[in-house]
């Protein structure tokens, strides 16, 4: 992308985000939920490696809610070897997308009967297809639930080569490591409980291909679904994980977004 394309989308971006915030202040003034309440209903997209399981615990700590990792529950199933969890298995090892009706199925039941989810959720990885997105207004629309933010992890393909291979995992509680951008103390033992950490089959540089190109053709048009929803948030997640959970925070508390306040200075010139 040259330099002219590369400063419209991003001043398009500052000018969606703007209008985003608009949309929402409108919507504390008239009376109507806001943000701000403690109920946060919220989706994180990205790419794979973007960053989406190393900001959604920091959020789900702030604001008491519960995490929906459609990712993590496909692996639950595989690693209890359920005949979903086999069927799964093949799909994810070859970069593909589980059916939309098993997982909106699978959020569907956590939404209605998990406990924490009745102080908000975030939803991460999922929807993944402009049907699944579909599948779930429909769904909290009948619950009176709307969603409230839509916030995109954006960074370039480039830098998800060395996050992904490099990554490093506790399943029983899903913390996530780096053995270079964020190594546990001890070689492959998880800090907390000094339990072994493993890596996730499908994170070597062939599956990731395949994860992208599925990420660019299916996952991309739910961006676009949700930038006309007036919901949608962009963040830089190329920054260091400190900043994008700063930047998190604007947006999620309604805050002047720094990245946003930033490009737009730097484009109009002003302070
Ligand atoms: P899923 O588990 O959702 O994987 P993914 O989307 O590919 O995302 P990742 O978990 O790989 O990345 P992340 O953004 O969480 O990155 P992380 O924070 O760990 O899905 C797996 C598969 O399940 C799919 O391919 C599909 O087959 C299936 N599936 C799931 N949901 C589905 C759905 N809705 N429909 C159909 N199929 C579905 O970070 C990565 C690494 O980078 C870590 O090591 C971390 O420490 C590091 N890192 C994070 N942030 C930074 C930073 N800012 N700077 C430097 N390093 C960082």
């Amino acid at each position: 992308m040259g330099f002219v394309e590369d400063e419209l989308k991003q001043l398009k971006d500052v000018i969606s985000n703007l209008d985003s915030r608009i949309k929402r202040l409108e919507q504390s003034t008239s009376g109507a939920p806001s943000s701000a309440n403690k109920d946060l209903r919220m989706i994180l997209i990205g790419p794979p490696g973007a960053g989406k399981g190393t900001q959604a615990p920091k959020i789900k700590e702030r604001f008491s809610c519960c995490h929906l990792a459609t990712g993590d529950m496909l692996r639950s199933q595989v690693a209890k070897k359920t005949p979903l969890g086999r069927e799964a298995k093949k799909i994810m090892d070859a970069g593909g997308l589980v059916s939309d009706d098993i997982v909106i199925g699978m959020i569907r039941e956590e939404l209605d009967n998990n406990k924490e989810c009745r102080g908000g959720f975030i939803l991460d990885g999922f929807p993944r297809t402009v049907p699944q997105a579909e599948g779930l207004d429909a769904m909290l629309r009948e619950r009176k639930r709307e969603l409230q933010h839509a916030v995109e992890l954006q960074i370039d393909d480039s830098l998800l080569v060395a996050r992904i291979t490099g990554r490093l995992i506790h399943p029983a509680s899903g913390r996530t490591y780096h053995s270079t951008f964020n190594p546990p103390k001890d070689y492959m033992k998880d800090d907390v409980t000094g339990e072994p950490l493993i890596q996730r089959s499908d994170d070597n540089a062939d599956a990731l291909k395949k994860r992208l190109a599925t990420y660019h053709k299916q996952t991309a048009p739910v961006v676009d679904y949700y930038r006309k929803t007036g919901i949608w948030s962009g963040l830089d997640a190329s920054q260091e994980p400190g900043q994008v959970w700063k930047n998190m925070l604007n947006v999620l508390e309604d805050k002047k977004s720094g990245h946003a306040a930033g490009l737009l200075s730097r484009i109009t010139g002003s302070n």
